[in-house]
């Protein structure tokens, strides 16, 4: 989770320092053009302003240059980015008054160089100050041959001081801003990734005898839709695994009163051949029926498995006449068929056989002899199958017509301990697993008629 707020945070300040950054060097960058054009237009307005003064009658009057240029130096007052000297004869002469930010008149080699400009001249020129902007003006009167120069210095880094400390409060700024944002981030991500936080420590301290834990759900937001998906999930769970307990519960409570009944009897057993005989009989009685139930258990267990089902063709007619052929030896009733259906669905014949098998067992078992039990077949609309077993026996009790479905789940009729009760829920599973649903149909006479309705065609099935 650490590792996860860290990611974010980082890519959060990368993105932001990459911005803040391209911001202050392209600032940086718009900031040195403007103060070597403002070091350009400077000097050309100085030698504007030389050029004017040259060509005026003030200066007309004068014979010498250098007191045309100590005339002029002394009506003009550099800015403090500049400074003005002049050169006459090869040598620096006069400087203006105040002092420069670097003296480039004491420059014996750039004093030189300017020295033999005949014509205008512009250049740049490094000094203790930083970069200079210079213009070397020569100055001629009369038809006298040049012997005098004004130079001009415009010092551009002095000009340009104030936009760089600009640009370096925008770097501070920006630093100070993306250490707010990393801390901003932090508070952010922890808040958003709290609940997070929670749901997985929730699901590691729910354990399989913990299931009742659930989540707490602040919000209506992503995070709070995962826990409300947590939670949901977690019911199941919940539900599946009580379901599963009260199960195995049933169960063994099922395989123990028979465990009970044989020891009883045992420990009880005399030596006379007659008694011998009895409980004989009736401990392997109960162990058929013990094994029975394991049986059934099994089938139960095996159908929450994708390989309950062998899926073949089953044609409905030979299904019909199979099972009232088997039923017919059970015991002594009115066996009949209502009618077949002359289909052939997609299913596992064993397990519907099975199916129909524990219905035609309840039927006898809720009748008496001669009385009629028939079986039948049907399409109905839908592309569906019924298959049904009716009896004209007492029928189920108005109150039982749902529970009778579940495990282990017997009617209160007789008070009977013969069945287990999973019968109906065997039957249940078996058509699930096809798709399909048993049902006890409402009928208006007596008795009971339990169908199975099964999908016919083979993609709503399990395989
Ligand atoms: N044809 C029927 N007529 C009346 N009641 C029935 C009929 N079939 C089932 N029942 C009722 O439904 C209950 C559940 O049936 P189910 O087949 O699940 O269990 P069982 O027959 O009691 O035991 P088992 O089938 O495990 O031997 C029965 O105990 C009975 O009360
Ligand atoms: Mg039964």
């Amino acid at each position: 989770m650490v590792s996860a707020r860290l990611r974010i945070i980082g890519w959060m300040l990368g993105v932001l320092a990459l911005a803040l950054t391209t911001v202050v060097f392209l600032t940086w960058q718009v900031l040195a053009a403007r103060s070597d054009s403002a070091a350009d237009a400077e000097l050309t307005h100085e030698a504007t302003k030389f050029r004017a003064f040259a060509g005026s009658t003030t200066a007309a009057g004068y014979n010498r240059p250098e007191e045309l240029l100590d005339r002029w130096l002394q009506s003009n007052l550099p800015d403090s980015s500049e400074g003005f000297f002049t050169v006459v004869d090869g040598r620096a002469y006069h400087r203006s008054q105040g002092s420069p930010p670097a003296r480039l008149d004491t420059d014996a080699g750039f004093v030189a160089r300017v020295a033999g400009a005949t014509e205008p001249e512009y250049g740049w020129i490094g000094s203790t100050a930083g970069k200079v902007r210079y213009g070397v003006i020569p100055v001629r009167v009369g038809s006298q041959p040049v012997r005098a120069q004004l130079v001009v210095l415009e010092f551009r880094d002095v000009i340009a001081q104030p936009l760089e400390d600009a640009a370096q409060a925008l770097a501070v700024i920006g630093a100070i801003t993306l250490a707010l944002a990393a801390g901003a981030c932090w508070l952010v991500t922890g808040r958003v990734l709290a609940p997070i936080r929670q749901l997985r420590s929730t699901a590691e301290q729910i354990g399989e005898s913990d299931l009742r834990r659930r989540i707490e759900v602040v919000g209506n937001d992503d995070v709070a839709q995962l826990a409300g998906t947590f939670n949901t999930m977690l019911d199941r769970l919940e539900v599946a695994f009580l379901a599963q307990r009260e199960f195995v519960d049933n169960a063994g409570h099922e395989l123990r009163t028979p465990i009970t009944v044989i020891r009883g009897h045992l420990e009880l057993m005399g030596d006379d051949p007659r008694d011998r005989e009895e409980t004989r009989a009736l401990v392997l009685d109960e162990l058929a029926r013990m094994n029975r139930m394991v049986d059934d258990l099994l089938v139960l267990a095996k159908s929450e498995r994708p390989d309950f089902l062998k899926l073949e063709e089953v044609n409905l007619t030979e299904l019909t006449v199979e099972v009232i052929a088997k039923a017919r030896g059970l015991a002594d009733r009115a066996w009949g068929v209502d009618e077949t259906a002359d289909a052939t669905i997609v299913a596992d014949g064993q397990r519907l056989t099975q199916a129909l098998m524990q219905l035609v067992a309840n039927a006898v078992r809720h009748t008496t002899a001669g009385d009629r039990i028939a079986v039948g077949s049907r399409v109905v609309a839908g592309g569906r199958a019924v298959l049904w077993v009716a009896d004209a026996g007492a029928g189920v009790a108005e109150g039982d017509r749902e529970r009778i479905f579940e495990r282990f789940a017997r009617g209160n009729d007789q008070g009977r301990t013969d069945g287990a009760g999973l019968g109906l829920a065997i039957v249940r599973s078996i058509a699930r697993a096809h798709g399909g649903e048993v049902r006890l149909a409402r009928q208006d006479g007596p008795g009971a008629r339990f169908e199975l309705e099964l999908p016919m065609a083979d993609e709503e099935v399990r395989g």
